[in-house]
């Protein structure tokens, strides 16, 4: 069986493409129905109806995967990990960075990796789930006993018929998906805009190149690849312009009262300047902004 804790929308997509009866929901604390039912959009065809059962811990898990947000993970796992035996691979989807290391260091002899994804998907309305765009995950080890689990770990996911690969050097992929985060998810939040429309506002033509200035910094201080603040920039706008109708995650959440995951984005980039002893003055107003709309 395969185990998904967290059922927003990409823990519901990820349940209705992975095999039908190889799949369950980890159930919350005072789950009562024995099942949860929704229907998915998917890229092309019909609507299906998806009917995931809750996990029940007699059966064995090969494979847990974790689509909490970031903020919620550590206290998420701590009530349920030891329900799993230690050798079952922990599949990490969190957004940002910092959730991740967090889990890792709390569970070091257990098998932890990371995925990052660029599947789109959202939850328009509780029973709905739409597969909003075709993408790519991949996914690789923060503990050692991880890199033993990586193979396995990308063809169960692979079960779902999504493309899954490898990856060897899965902080630098978590880092380039962190450097779009950065670049688009407060912006859109602060000014209430789609983000195809941060990109004319006079309040990101201001932060935007001393925002990818800070990045740059932080991203050679992490023995990062170095990239330019320009390189950086052009990467935010190239994806801004790509998904320049969509709604951010952090501007969904904004608008639905949800907390955001600005720690593990911005926030975590404020704590590393921290520990580097470089300035950002621009993450910081961007979180303390976000936080102030929550
Ligand atoms: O968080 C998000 O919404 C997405 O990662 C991105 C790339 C900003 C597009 O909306």
């Amino acid at each position: 069986m395969i185990a998904i804790l967290g059922a927003g929308s990409l823990g519901r997509l990820w349940a209705a493409k992975l095999p039908a009866g190889q799949v369950a929901f980890v159930p919350r604390p005072e789950q009562s129905a024995k099942q949860l039912a929704y229907k998915l959009r998917p890229l092309q065809g019909p609507d299906e109806q998806v009917i995931v059962p809750w996990l029940d811990y007699s059966q064995p898990t090969s494979l847990l995967i974790v689509t909490t947000k970031a903020g919620d993970t550590v206290n998420a796992l701590a009530p349920i990990l030891a329900r799993f035996p230690s050798d079952t691979p922990i599949v990490l989807f969190q957004n940002g960075l910092g959730s991740q290391q967090r889990v890792a260091e709390t569970w070091p002899d257990r098998p932890v990796l990371a995925a990052t994804t660029t599947e789109g998907a959202n939850r328009p309305e509780a029973g709905l789930t739409i597969h909003a765009g075709q993408g790519e995950t991949w996914v690789g080890a923060l503990t050692t006993t991880g890199k033993i689990h990586l193979t396995n770990s990308v063809s169960l996911l692979a079960l779902s018929s999504l493309t899954v690969h490898a990856e060897q050097d899965i902080l630098s992929k978590l880092w380039q998906k962190l450097i779009i985060n950065a670049g688009i998810n407060a912006f859109t939040a602060i000014l209430n805009c789609p983000n195809g429309e941060i990109l004319a506002h006079p309040f990101y033509l201001q932060w935007i190149s001393p925002l990818c200035d800070e990045i740059s910094k932080l991203m050679s201080a992490s023995r990062q690849k170095e990239q330019s603040a320009k390189a950086i920039q052009n990467a935010i706008e190239t994806v801004a312009r790509r998904t320049a109708r969509n709604t951010s995650s952090m501007r969904a959440d904004i608008l639905a009262g949800r907390n955001t995951e600005i720690d593990f984005i911005n926030g975590y980039l404020v704590r590393l300047g921290q520990d580097y002893g470089i300035d950002t003055p621009v993450n910081q107003m961007l979180t303390e902004q976000v936080k102030q709309l929550n």
